[in-house]
């Protein structure tokens, strides 16, 4: 993971923030050993305040791997509450039922094993909370997949809003400080002037940070923990 906050910093939220339990401990341990780019416990905590702060009911995962976000989510959802993950990984997927079931929270999830963005048209919403974590060339897409399936007080998470080994934060910037707040500026617009040796990682940020900070009915910021993630509360 590419971190945003120096250790230090880190370890300070973390021991200010909410305590992860047993299974959330043994699944860092698997992301530090496996190299898995899980969201980490700082951004962890900040998916469960979420969801308390919006009484969330349903929440809708793009690329939910081992189940960690998943996790720190269904700590806050409601005995009636659902959460739909998507992982085109069986393994990872399964590693994640094992996760839920030991949280004891079964009940509460569905899995779905395949692409995220074929999945979500097969859900007809509401979504309380949406979070993206898949392929952030896809993040546009997904975007334009859930925007009206986000109800007036719900919101989408989008991990790696900052930084990720494919994402050139440079670019990004300069993208972002440069372009118009235009509300109906179209993606194709904004990328035309982007360097050629932009990954396609940079490009799916900058875009969708640019769509969803542009877009009147969600207000957006981003917070600088993890790898930084942009949230984005729908406010009409
Ligand atoms: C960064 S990891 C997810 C981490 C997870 N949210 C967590 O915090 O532990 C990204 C995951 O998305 C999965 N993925 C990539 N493209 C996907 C797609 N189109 N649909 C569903 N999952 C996808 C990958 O297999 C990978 O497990």
């Amino acid at each position: 993971m590419t971190d945003v906050l120096s250790d230090e910093v880190a370890r300070f939220v973390r021991a200010a923030g909410p305590a992860p339990d047993d299974t959330l401990r043994e699944m860092d341990e698997y992301a530090a050993e496996a190299g898995f780019p899980h969201v980490g416990p700082e951004v962890g905590g900040t998916l469960t305040l979420l969801a308390r702060m919006t009484g969330a009911r349903i929440v809708f995962e793009f690329g939910s791997g081992y189940g960690y976000s998943a996790y720190w989510f269904s700590r806050a959802l409601p005995d009636d509450g659902r959460i739909v993950l998507t992982e085109i990984d069986e393994d990872e997927l399964e590693m994640a039922r094992e996760y839920m079931r030991t949280g004891g929270f079964e009940e509460l999830a569905e899995y779905e094993l395949g692409d995220a963005l074929e999945i979500v048209d097969r859900y007809d919403g509401p979504f309380d909370l949406v979070l993206l974590d898949h392929q952030k060339r896809r993040y546009p897409e997904a975007f334009d997949a859930v925007r009206s399936k986000v109800p007036v007080g719900g919101a989408i998470v989008a991990d790696n809003a900052m930084t990720a080994g494919s994402i050139q934060f440079e670019t990004v910037l300069e993208i972002l400080e440069t372009s118009d707040r235009d509300p109906d500026r179209r993606d194709a617009d904004l990328t035309a002037d982007v360097p050629n040796d932009a990954t396609d990682a940079t490009r799916g940020i900058a875009t969708y940070l640019a769509t969803v900070r542009d877009d009147p009915a969600f207000e957006t910021i981003v917070l600088p923990i993890g790898e930084g993630i942009a949230v984005s509360y729908r406010t009409e």
